[in-house]
Protein backbone atom coordinates (compact mmCIF):
# COMPACT_ATOMS: atom_id res chain seq x y z
CA UNK A 1 0.00 0.00 0.00
CA UNK A 2 1.31 3.30 -0.58
CA UNK A 3 2.23 6.15 1.82
CA UNK A 4 -0.87 7.84 3.78
CA UNK A 5 -0.50 11.69 2.23
CA UNK A 6 0.15 13.75 4.15
CA UNK A 7 2.99 11.26 6.29
CA UNK A 8 5.93 12.56 5.02
CA UNK A 9 5.07 16.29 6.28
CA UNK A 10 6.77 17.05 9.52
CA UNK A 11 5.16 16.86 12.86
CA UNK A 12 4.02 19.80 15.15
CA UNK A 13 2.33 17.82 17.28
CA UNK A 14 2.01 14.44 17.98
CA UNK A 15 -1.04 11.81 18.21
CA UNK A 16 0.15 11.10 21.98
CA UNK A 17 0.35 15.05 23.01
CA UNK A 18 -3.01 16.01 21.37
CA UNK A 19 -4.61 12.93 23.40
CA UNK A 20 -2.79 14.04 26.69
CA UNK A 21 -3.86 17.36 25.74
CA UNK A 22 -7.55 17.40 25.08
CA UNK A 23 -7.66 15.14 28.38
CA UNK A 24 -6.64 17.66 30.26
CA UNK A 25 -8.57 20.64 28.72
CA UNK A 26 -11.94 18.06 29.42
CA UNK A 27 -10.97 17.37 32.86
CA UNK A 28 -10.89 21.31 33.47
CA UNK A 29 -13.94 21.87 31.65
CA UNK A 30 -15.76 19.17 33.46
CA UNK A 31 -15.07 20.61 36.95
CA UNK A 32 -15.97 23.98 35.50
CA UNK A 33 -19.18 23.37 34.20
CA UNK A 34 -19.61 20.36 37.29
CA UNK A 35 -23.51 19.78 37.09
CA UNK A 36 -24.44 21.95 34.59
CA UNK A 37 -25.72 20.67 30.78
CA UNK A 38 -23.37 21.44 28.18
CA UNK A 39 -24.19 22.29 24.72
CA UNK A 40 -20.93 21.71 22.32
CA UNK A 41 -21.23 23.66 19.22
CA UNK A 42 -18.61 22.35 16.92
CA UNK A 43 -17.12 24.37 13.66
CA UNK A 44 -17.09 22.56 10.89
CA UNK A 45 -15.93 20.90 9.24
CA UNK A 46 -12.13 21.51 11.06
CA UNK A 47 -12.79 20.92 14.90
CA UNK A 48 -14.66 17.73 13.87
CA UNK A 49 -11.96 15.24 15.17
CA UNK A 50 -11.03 17.43 18.16
CA UNK A 51 -14.90 17.58 19.19
CA UNK A 52 -15.17 13.81 19.03
CA UNK A 53 -11.86 13.24 21.04
CA UNK A 54 -13.17 16.36 23.53
CA UNK A 55 -16.54 15.03 24.40
CA UNK A 56 -15.97 11.55 24.77
CA UNK A 57 -13.43 12.94 27.71
CA UNK A 58 -15.96 14.88 29.21
CA UNK A 59 -17.72 14.06 32.73
CA UNK A 60 -20.55 15.70 32.17
CA UNK A 61 -24.11 15.82 30.36
CA UNK A 62 -22.87 16.79 26.60
CA UNK A 63 -25.40 17.86 23.67
CA UNK A 64 -23.44 18.16 20.39
CA UNK A 65 -25.11 20.57 17.50
CA UNK A 66 -22.65 22.14 14.76
CA UNK A 67 -22.19 24.91 12.57
CA UNK A 68 -20.75 25.14 9.16
CA UNK A 69 -19.40 28.30 8.12
CA UNK A 70 -17.71 28.99 4.93
CA UNK A 71 -15.17 32.38 4.69
CA UNK A 72 -15.08 34.31 1.13
CA UNK A 73 -11.86 34.66 -0.75
CA UNK A 74 -8.64 32.46 -0.40
CA UNK A 75 -9.38 29.35 0.79
CA UNK A 76 -6.34 28.50 3.17
CA UNK A 77 -7.46 31.29 5.68
CA UNK A 78 -10.52 32.89 5.96
CA UNK A 79 -10.77 35.99 4.40
CA UNK A 80 -12.20 38.18 7.07
CA UNK A 81 -15.96 38.05 5.79
CA UNK A 82 -17.68 34.80 6.83
CA UNK A 83 -21.20 33.24 6.00
CA UNK A 84 -22.84 30.50 7.78
CA UNK A 85 -23.49 27.58 5.28
CA UNK A 86 -25.31 25.04 7.85
CA UNK A 87 -27.25 26.71 11.03
CA UNK A 88 -27.76 24.96 13.97
CA UNK A 89 -30.15 22.11 14.17
CA UNK A 90 -31.37 23.66 18.00
CA UNK A 91 -31.80 26.37 19.84
CA UNK A 92 -29.18 27.63 22.55
CA UNK A 93 -31.36 29.81 24.57
CA UNK A 94 -31.32 29.77 28.13
CA UNK A 95 -28.05 27.05 27.59
CA UNK A 96 -24.41 27.27 28.52
CA UNK A 97 -22.66 27.09 24.82
CA UNK A 98 -19.17 25.99 24.31
CA UNK A 99 -18.46 26.49 20.79
CA UNK A 100 -15.40 23.84 20.03
CA UNK A 101 -13.10 25.29 17.35
CA UNK A 102 -9.55 23.78 15.61
CA UNK A 103 -7.85 26.78 15.49
CA UNK A 104 -7.92 31.16 15.89
CA UNK A 105 -5.89 33.01 14.15
CA UNK A 106 -6.91 36.67 13.05
CA UNK A 107 -10.49 35.99 15.46
CA UNK A 108 -12.20 37.24 12.48
CA UNK A 109 -14.30 33.69 12.68
CA UNK A 110 -14.96 33.51 16.28
CA UNK A 111 -15.74 36.99 16.28
CA UNK A 112 -18.34 36.71 13.81
CA UNK A 113 -20.09 33.59 15.49
CA UNK A 114 -19.64 35.41 19.07
CA UNK A 115 -21.96 38.13 17.44
CA UNK A 116 -24.53 35.27 16.07
CA UNK A 117 -24.75 33.35 18.78
CA UNK A 118 -24.87 35.76 21.53
CA UNK A 119 -27.56 37.19 19.75
CA UNK A 120 -29.85 33.72 20.30
CA UNK A 121 -29.44 34.14 24.31
CA UNK A 122 -27.55 31.70 25.40
CA UNK A 123 -26.98 31.38 29.37
CA UNK A 124 -23.18 31.25 28.54
CA UNK A 125 -20.73 31.76 26.03
CA UNK A 126 -17.09 30.12 26.28
CA UNK A 127 -15.06 28.61 23.41
CA UNK A 128 -12.53 26.28 23.67
CA UNK A 129 -9.83 25.72 20.24
CA UNK A 130 -7.10 22.93 20.37
CA UNK A 131 -4.58 26.00 18.30
CA UNK A 132 -3.92 29.32 18.72
CA UNK A 133 -1.80 31.49 16.61
CA UNK A 134 -1.54 34.27 19.02
CA UNK A 135 0.59 36.28 16.65
CA UNK A 136 -1.50 36.82 14.33
CA UNK A 137 -4.63 38.06 15.95
CA UNK A 138 -6.38 40.69 14.52
CA UNK A 139 -9.74 40.97 16.46
CA UNK A 140 -8.43 40.70 20.73
CA UNK A 141 -10.38 37.56 20.87
CA UNK A 142 -9.78 35.06 23.34
CA UNK A 143 -10.33 31.75 23.43
CA UNK A 144 -11.22 30.58 27.59
CA UNK A 145 -9.42 27.46 26.73
CA UNK A 146 -6.69 26.76 24.57
CA UNK A 147 -4.73 23.18 23.82
CA UNK A 148 -1.31 24.98 22.37
CA UNK A 149 -0.04 28.41 21.19
CA UNK A 150 1.48 27.60 17.90
CA UNK A 151 3.66 29.69 15.78
CA UNK A 152 2.75 31.44 12.59
CA UNK A 153 2.82 28.67 10.20
CA UNK A 154 0.03 26.49 8.36
CA UNK A 155 -0.79 23.21 10.07
CA UNK A 156 -2.53 20.62 8.63
CA UNK A 157 -4.10 17.22 9.82
CA UNK A 158 -6.14 16.00 12.99
CA UNK A 159 -8.98 17.73 11.08
CA UNK A 160 -7.36 20.84 9.53
CA UNK A 161 -7.16 20.59 5.75
CA UNK A 162 -5.60 22.33 2.94
CA UNK A 163 -7.91 22.00 0.00
CA UNK A 164 -9.40 19.36 2.07
CA UNK A 165 -6.54 16.88 2.29
CA UNK A 166 -5.16 15.53 4.96
CA UNK A 167 -7.91 15.84 7.73
CA UNK A 168 -7.25 12.62 8.64
CA UNK A 169 -3.64 12.71 10.15
CA UNK A 170 -3.54 11.72 13.68
CA UNK A 171 -0.49 14.09 13.98
CA UNK A 172 -0.97 17.84 13.62
CA UNK A 173 1.60 18.55 11.06
CA UNK A 174 3.20 21.55 9.02
CA UNK A 175 2.51 22.69 5.72
CA UNK A 176 5.75 24.46 4.55
CA UNK A 177 4.83 26.22 1.32
CA UNK A 178 1.79 27.86 1.88
CA UNK A 179 2.30 31.39 3.20
CA UNK A 180 0.56 33.41 5.58
CA UNK A 181 -1.61 36.51 4.23
P1 LIG B 1 -9.58 33.34 11.83
O1 LIG B 1 -8.50 34.11 11.12
O2 LIG B 1 -10.93 33.74 11.39
O3 LIG B 1 -9.28 31.94 11.22
O4 LIG B 1 -9.38 33.28 13.33
C1 LIG B 1 -9.76 30.77 11.59
C2 LIG B 1 -9.83 29.93 10.35
O5 LIG B 1 -8.68 30.10 9.50
C3 LIG B 1 -8.27 28.88 8.96
N1 LIG B 1 -6.86 28.63 9.33
C4 LIG B 1 -6.18 27.49 9.13
N2 LIG B 1 -6.57 26.29 8.61
N3 LIG B 1 -4.39 25.45 8.97
C5 LIG B 1 -5.65 25.29 8.54
O6 LIG B 1 -5.97 24.20 8.08
C6 LIG B 1 -3.93 26.61 9.51
O7 LIG B 1 -2.76 26.71 9.88
C7 LIG B 1 -4.89 27.68 9.59
N4 LIG B 1 -4.79 28.95 10.06
C8 LIG B 1 -6.02 29.50 9.88
C9 LIG B 1 -9.20 27.86 9.53
O8 LIG B 1 -10.17 27.60 8.56
C10 LIG B 1 -9.82 28.49 10.74
O9 LIG B 1 -11.11 28.05 11.05
MG1 LIG C 1 -9.84 25.04 6.22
Amino acid sequence: MSELPGSNLEVLLDAEQIARRVRELAAQISTDYRGRPLRLVGILKGAWVFLADLARHLNLEVTVDFLSIASYGDNSYSSGAVRITKDLDQSIEGLDVLVVEDILDTGRTFHYLEGVLSAHQPNSLKLVTLLDKVSRRLIPVRADYVGFEIPDVFVVGYGLDYHQKYRQLRDVRFLPSVPSV
